[in-house]
């Protein structure tokens, strides 16, 4: 048996919460293998509205299993509260939900760090999260990091060894009481952490595999995030890409199957760095205000723009997508036309692949003008109802892209996605 994974294909913010939940019935495990409470992934159903920071999901179809991997990077308190507010809502989560002794512990002190980076870059600042996220892999790779698996064993001395390495960097920046006022809610999530169960992760997936079970992936944030292919420096510290998959849960790449690559059918990014199709003008407000696109984690407006193919494509070689997913056309229904870019101009010269640098190169974005289709997808429950100028949009991507897409999502609600039987003509 293989490992489906699924995960974004842009800068994040794709739906990849929606459409986990909605393929979840097809399977036995759902694992998170990177990023930590710096995602936002929001799922709708039944008149409901849950925003999931850590959990898996996976958590809210049928009684499946969901695992945070070791690749994930843990807050106790956010994630104390996270499950706190899910339980309120009646899910009842203790046996189902297994944590990786091998995830990193994000400790008060990673996000007073992640503040003071961020105030030392001025105005290269990052446009982070807050939650410690850079910090805590930086820890880990250093190796000084904490992991759950230390909470069992002598705990006290190895955070307290943390905490003093910590102070030394943040030089004075922090008091001995802003630690502690962070320090009462974190232990707190310390001790709530050990009424799951702590497993060796890779063992249970590998065994969950060669017994069967079939398993999926849920990546967090997007490919243009990636700490090795995004726009370096403006990512995260994770590798978001399908190997990411591979290291945070311990697979060998021979067990990924298929690939789920999620876009949305138009552009956002949230934070600071370069974005080539980015809009200043009325078309963006109106994707923001009609997408809602404002960050589920920080309540940051997105920015917005036009599609970009040569980034899509980018992402999808990057990691081997073999199925697409796009999400959110439903927000351009009423435009009369519709753009994307297909190529690159730099330096009067038309590329088609990804440069080294989109920040200090001037990219002039190649659109094409496509038809708008103007009617109302958000109440289409089938491809067959689909309007002649959506579905020429779909097959000009596919053909674009060189992947059939396989789910389209006309809204937030989980009844509004269609899975596609029909491969249009490539
Ligand atoms: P994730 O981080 O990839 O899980 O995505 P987010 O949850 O941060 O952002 C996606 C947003 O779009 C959420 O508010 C979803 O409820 C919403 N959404 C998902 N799919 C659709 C869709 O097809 N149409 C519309 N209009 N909204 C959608
Ligand atoms: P989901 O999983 C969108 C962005 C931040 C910032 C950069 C680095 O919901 O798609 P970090 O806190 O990770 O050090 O911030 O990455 N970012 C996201 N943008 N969606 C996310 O997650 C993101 N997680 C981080 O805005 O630009
Ligand atoms: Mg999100």
């Amino acid at each position: 048996m293989k490992i489906d994974v699924l995960l974004g294909l842009q800068w994040g913010d794709e739906g990849k919460g929606k459409v986990v939940d909605v393929l979840t019935p097809e399977y036995d495990i759902i694992c998170r293998f990177q990023g930590g409470p710096n995602a936002g992934h929001t799922l709708e159903f039944c008149g409901q509205k849950f925003v999931l920071r850590s959990v898996p999901s996976g958590i809210f179809q049928g009684g499946k299993i969901n695992i945070i991997g070791n690749g994930v990077v843990l807050d106790p308190a956010l994630f104390k509260a996270e499950i706190e507010s899910l339980e309120a809502s009646g899910q009842v989560l203790t046996d189902r939900l297994k944590i990786s002794k091998k995830a990193h512990l994000i400790l008060p002190t990673h996000r007073l760090l992640d503040a003071a980076n961020e105030s030392s870059k001025g105005d290269k600042k990052i446009g982070t999260t807050g939650k410690g996220i850079g910090p805590t892999y930086t820890d880990k790779i250093s190796r000084n990091g904490l992991r759950v698996g230390d909470i069992l064993c002598n705990f006290s001395e190895k955070y307290a060894q943390a905490v003093s390495r910590h102070r030394d960097l943040l030089n004075g920046k922090y008091s001995q009481n802003d630690i502690q006022l962070l320090e009462k809610e974190w232990f707190e999530g310390i001790e709530f952490i050990k009424r799951f169960e702590l497993i060796d992760s890779e063992q249970y997936i590998n065994n969950a595999i060669n017994s069967g079970k079939k398993v999926l992936a849920e990546g967090a944030q997007g490919t243009m995030l990636d700490i090795d292919f995004g726009s370096y420096p403006y990512v995260t510290s994770s590798n978001t890409v399908c190997a990411g998959a591979c290291t945070g849960l311990g697979v060998a790449p021979r067990h990924i199957g298929d690939v789920y690559g999620i876009f949305k059918a138009y552009c956002t990014r949230v934070g600071s760095g370069p974005f080539p199709t980015e809009l200043f003008d009325n078309v963006g407000d109106a994707l923001r205000n009609g997408g809602h696109e404002f960050g589920s984690v920080t309540g940051r407006p997105r920015r917005c723009g036009w599609i970009d193919l040569v980034a899509l494509r980018y992402a999808i070689m990057l990691n081997g997508v073999t199925q697409l997913i796009i999400m959110k056309s439903d927000v351009m229904d009423n435009f009369e036309s519709i753009k994307a870019c297909t190529a690159y101009k730099i330096d009067g010269k038309e590329t088609r692949d990804f440069p080294f640098d989109i920040e200090n190169t001037k990219i002039e974005p190649v659109y094409v003008d496509l038809q708008g289709w103007q009617r109302d997808l958000s109440q289409i429950n089938s491809e067959n109802q689909f309007p002649s100028a959506f579905a020429a949009y779909l097959n000009f991507l596919e053909k674009e892209l060189n992947v059939p897409i396989k789910i389209v999502s006309v809204g937030p609600d989980r009844a509004q996605t269609i899975i596609k039987t029909v491969i249009s003509d490539k």
